[in-house]
């Protein structure tokens, strides 16, 4: 193994960030030249592009006629606290996370909203709770695709239609990637920034009809800062969810977000994008079961993400070593494929286990994927080499 030469292919694009995710096949700055800049987003022009910004959205990923889009300020994070914030209180509250982005919103509920009545449910990376166990009577807060494990919600059939609470999903890592079953889900989020390669800053948050009853009949205790807030006089403040956004938004990366829509329309929607990750997805699949020194930290298929990939090394030398020594290895691996520069930011989140984080989304190419594959290998040999020399 040590002696593996270096692959002449090189990925055409080495970017496999998990966010801010590579652009679409084909971006360019050309792609903005429409943008309304230097106009009011309050103006015909402004106005017209942030509602179809909200009409595309509709059609690509196929929300309900009955559900509201709103884009609204802070990225993903802005849209699932204005949703925490805005409904949570009402009734008891279930907060589930089995990595670090769901264990940011079980911070919130706990320590930060100190909700009466909140019950956690936890899982270590690579593994999901057990939805049996959480009940749908009580408001739920969870995330679809857990970008720092690799982690997504196989489907939602553990979800009653018939609830009494609302279930409020971060979706930012699954959106345009894996099936949102709508009748499920009342409160949506993502941001811009993942699988369609969009620009960060604003977050997108789709309302199901009960969502939209929970704010016109309730008012939580605490106080709300006005970008939080959607409702006036007790009614929702419809325009939020007609593109006249609460505050100043980036007609920049409005555009941006337009031109990755009409990128999705043109290949072919929502099924063309699922399909682009999952062949995605499949060239690691392939790659892991022909190498038994790396595996997937979400080792049953099921639970698999097909966006944010996550890879652990398995060979026994390496597993029987202390947890700072797993992350040496595992960074030297990603840093000598950055310098190479067939690879960029694809080491493990901070928070978690020792291993590679490759982005899969839609925007990213299988063949670059299949060029990247025989330089993890490469990679591996050379740090592995390295270690017997330390040894
Ligand atoms: C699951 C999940 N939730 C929330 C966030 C935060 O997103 P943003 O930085 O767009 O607010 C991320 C970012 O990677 C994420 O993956």
């Amino acid at each position: 193994m040590a002696n593996i030469s270096k692959p002449d292919l090189r990925p055409a694009n080495p970017r496999f960030s998990s966010g801010p995710c590579a652009k679409r096949p084909g971006w360019s700055l050309q792609a903005l030249e429409d943008a309304a800049l230097g106009r009011s987003h309050r103006a015909k022009v402004g106005k017209s592009k942030l509602q179809q910004a909200i009409d595309e959205t509709r059609a690509l990923l196929g929300v309900p006629a009955t559900y509201r889009i709103g884009i609204v300020p802070a990225s993903d994070t802005g849209a699932v606290e204005m949703a925490m914030w805005s409904l949570l209180g009402a009734r008891g509250t279930d907060v589930v996370a089995w990595e670090s982005f769901g264990s940011g919103w079980v911070t919130d509920a706990v320590k930060q909203l100190k909700l009466a009545d909140v019950r956690k449910f936890e899982a270590p990376y690579g593994e999901i709770v057990d939805f049996a166990e959480i009940d749908f009577d009580r408001d739920v807060v969870f995330t679809w695709n857990g970008t720092t494990s690799g982690v997504k919600v196989p489907n939602g059939d553990a979800i009653p239609a018939d609830r009494a609470g609302l279930t409020i999903c971060d979706a930012t890592s699954a959106a345009f990637a894996q099936d949102l079953p709508w009748d499920k889900l009342d409160v949506v989020t993502f941001s811009w920034q993942k699988v369609m390669g969009g620009e960060a800053a604003h977050g997108m948050l789709i309302l199901s009809p009960r969502a939209v009853e929970r704010l016109e009949s309730y008012s939580p205790a605490w106080p709300l800062p006005k970008i939080f807030r959607m409702t006036k006089g007790g009614k929702l403040i419809e325009g939020i969810f007609k593109g006249e956004t609460i505050n100043t938004p980036s007609m920049l990366c409005v555009e941006d977000y337009l031109d990755a829509l009409q990128w999705g329309k043109e290949i072919g929607g929502l099924e063309a994008l699922k399909a682009r990750a999952d062949a995605n997805l499949k060239v690691l699949e392939d790659f892991v079961a022909a190498n038994d020194w790396i595996g997937f930290l979400a080792k049953r298929p099921e639970i698999r993400s097909n966006t944010s990939v996550c890879l652990t090394f398995t060979d026994p030398d390496l597993v029987a070593q202390s947890e700072d020594a797993q992350n040496a290895f595992a960074k030297g691996v990603a840093s000598l494929l950055e310098k190479e520069g067939v690879a960029l930011d694809i080491g493990a989140y901070r928070d978690a286990p020792a291993g590679l984080r490759i982005w899969c989304g839609a925007t990213v190419e299988a063949t670059d994927l299949e060029a990247l594959m025989p330089w993890l290998a490469w990679a591996y040999a050379q740090q592995k080499g390295e270690l017997k020399k330390a040894a």
